[in-house]
């Protein structure tokens, strides 16, 4: 079997039968605030501390304080891998982006060859929506933006807002078809208690679990934590209990 891409985050990887799949590029998809980031930040630590490999992080939105400050809530220490050359973090615009990923003299392209950039995480694709109103060339784009990150075999995490399960075929939803794999993050409420879930969705060439989890976010990160036994619903958001007998509701 390959050697998988790790994540490290507890549950994940089993839900992934190992980790990602080397060189794919995978969606990470939520509504604001169910972790995304906290993810992505969390695969490029791992990989560069635990699994020695390099990792840039690409942010088109948060103010470089606060993605700091976030990490640090975390006892991830980004300053201390960025001088150690295992970590970068950029923060651009997708148009300035989409010209370094097509520059092979740029130093973004310089610094995937030279450090031997393993993992990328783009915060947030999202973004390249404010570059067209024009379907066909957004997903030129996301085509373009998937292909440049894979070249040198590296595993890329993409996160995004975008309702990929929403029942509108909307822009965004075309992510869908060039991403090799979908994690969902998502909000519910299960009685009057706001809880986490995540789903693998899709993962190509690889098996992987099909259930829904519950995970929290606490100082370390991200925790998979139980299956939501007996509830259906979850995704569509009106989760209820599967009767189990005439007493259960
Ligand atoms: N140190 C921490 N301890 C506990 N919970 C935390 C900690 N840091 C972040 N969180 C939780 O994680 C949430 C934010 O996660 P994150 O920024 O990764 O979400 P996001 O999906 O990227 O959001 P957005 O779409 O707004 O960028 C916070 O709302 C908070 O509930
Ligand atoms: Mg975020």
């Amino acid at each position: 079997m390959t050697q998988r891409a790790k994540t490290g985050i507890t549950g994940l990887d089993e839900m992934l039968n190992g980790g990602f799949l080397p060189g794919s590029a995978v969606l990470v998809e939520g509504a604001p605030g169910t972790g995304k980031t906290t993810l992505g930040i969390q695969f490029l630590y791992n990989g560069a501390t635990l699994y020695d490999e390099p990792g840039l992080l690409i942010s088109f939105e948060e103010f470089p304080y606060a993605l700091y400050r976030d990490a640090e809530s975390h006892g991830w220490d980004l300053h201390k891998l960025e001088d150690e050359n295992k970590l970068r973090v950029i923060f651009t615009s997708p148009q300035v982006f989409l010209s370094s990923l097509q520059s092979p003299v740029s130093p973004l392209n310089r610094t995937i060859l030279e450090w031997d950039v393993r993992r990328i995480v783009l915060d947030s694709v999202t973004h390249f929506t404010r570059l067209t109103r024009n379907p066909k060339e957004l997903r030129d784009i996301y085509t373009m933006v998937i292909n440049g990150l894979k070249r040198e075999g590296i595993t890329s995490v993409l996160t995004s807002e975008g309702k990929t399960l929403g029942l509108r075929a909307s822009e965004q939803s075309r992510l869908a078809f060039v991403v090799d794999a979908i994690l969902l993050m998502r909000y519910v409420e299960i009685e009057s208690a706001m809880q986490r879930a995540m789903i693998v969705l899709k993962m190509r060439g690889s098996e992987h679990a099909k259930e829904i989890r519950c995970f929290e976010i606490r100082q370390g990160g991200i925790f998979i934590t139980d299956k939501f036994e007996g509830r259906e619903g979850l995704l569509t958001g009106s989760p209820r209990r599967i009767m189990m007998d005439a007493g259960v509701r």
